[in-house]
């Protein structure tokens, strides 16, 4: 049976592309680093599969059509369709169907119904830590979108479910394919509203201490208390709270945080590996 290589969890911000050209040296070094570092560990797990955990930011879905969850079980994707994304180099990126489509029958049996699509374009949410993290080649990717731009999103105890409902469909996939996880968003953020650019150092601490804590209770209460009130880039945040229970909840290992007003993103970086 396939076997999951690691978890790994990071943040993204168009600015992080977009910007990249304004910014000295020092901010270029702050945020290298540690996608480097997290994708030095990504590149250790060895993955033949990467399941990436990420929002749409509108780039396939809108206001008449916003599914909570989408899997991308086509052969391939579409790079993203950002014009500041052009330097990713890449306009399509292969997927996985044989295990794309395990997961949705996965999900179909277990109670799950989410939204299909043969032909996802792959925005800056997914694409920046994968470009960051110096991946090349790109591992065969699985892309599952959860809604956590708009509401109604689902709760974070439904996202811990989709986290282990992901576990165990890794666990039953037929073979020895090695599945590496990847979660992108948040944490801290606000966008478009009158908080614009806020990072609410506090909010992220709080996430931080729960993830390495570890469990679930801990990460629903603490969300379900504090998101209201965050910034509504925060509820990104989602992507991890999945991406941590499909390492059964025992802990992320915070690689680095750093508040960057210069991308109004509260940045931080994080991963589980078997062996660790
Ligand atoms: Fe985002």
């Amino acid at each position: 049976m396939a076997e999951l290589a690691g978890v790994f969890a990071a943040s993204h911000a168009p600015l992080i592309a977009r910007d990249w050209h304004l910014f000295d040296e020092p901010l270029r070094a702050k945020l290298t680093a540690p996608y480097r570092r997290l994708g030095a560990r990504l590149r250790a797990a060895r993955p033949d599969i990467v399941v990436e955990i990420a929002p749409d930011h509108w780039s396939n879905f809108f206001l008449n059509n916003l599914p909570s969850v989408c899997i991308g079980i086509g052969a391939t994707h579409l790079g993203p369709p950002e014009p500041f994304m052009a330097g990713f180099g890449h306009t399509t990126l292969a997927g996985e169907p044989q295990f794309a489509t395990h997961l949705l029958e996965s999900a179909l049996a277990g109670g799950f119904e989410p939204s299909v699509s043969h032909r996802l374009a792959l925005d800056h949410g997914f694409c920046i830590p994968l470009w960051r993290m110096e991946r090349d080649p790109l591992p065969p990717i699985v892309p599952i979108v959860i809604n956590s731009l708009e509401p109604p999103m689902p709760t974070i105890a439904r996202c811990i479910a989709w986290g282990n409902l992901l576990a165990s469909a890794i666990a039953s996939f037929p073979g020895s394919a090695r599945i590496a996880v990847v979660a992108s968003g948040g944490l801290s953020h606000s966008i478009g509203e009158p908080t614009m650019g806020a990072i609410d150092e506090s909010f992220d601490a709080g996430c931080i201490r729960a993830f390495e804590a570890g469990g679930e209770r801990a990460v629903v209460d603490y969300l379900d208390r504090t998101l209201p009130a965050a910034g509504n880039g925060s509820h990104e945040v989602r992507n991890w709270v999945a991406a941590h229970a499909a390492a059964g909840s025992r802990g992320f290992e915070l690689i680095e945080y750093a508040a960057i007003p210069e991308v109004y993103v509260g940045c931080a970086w994080a991963a589980w590996n078997p062996a660790a």
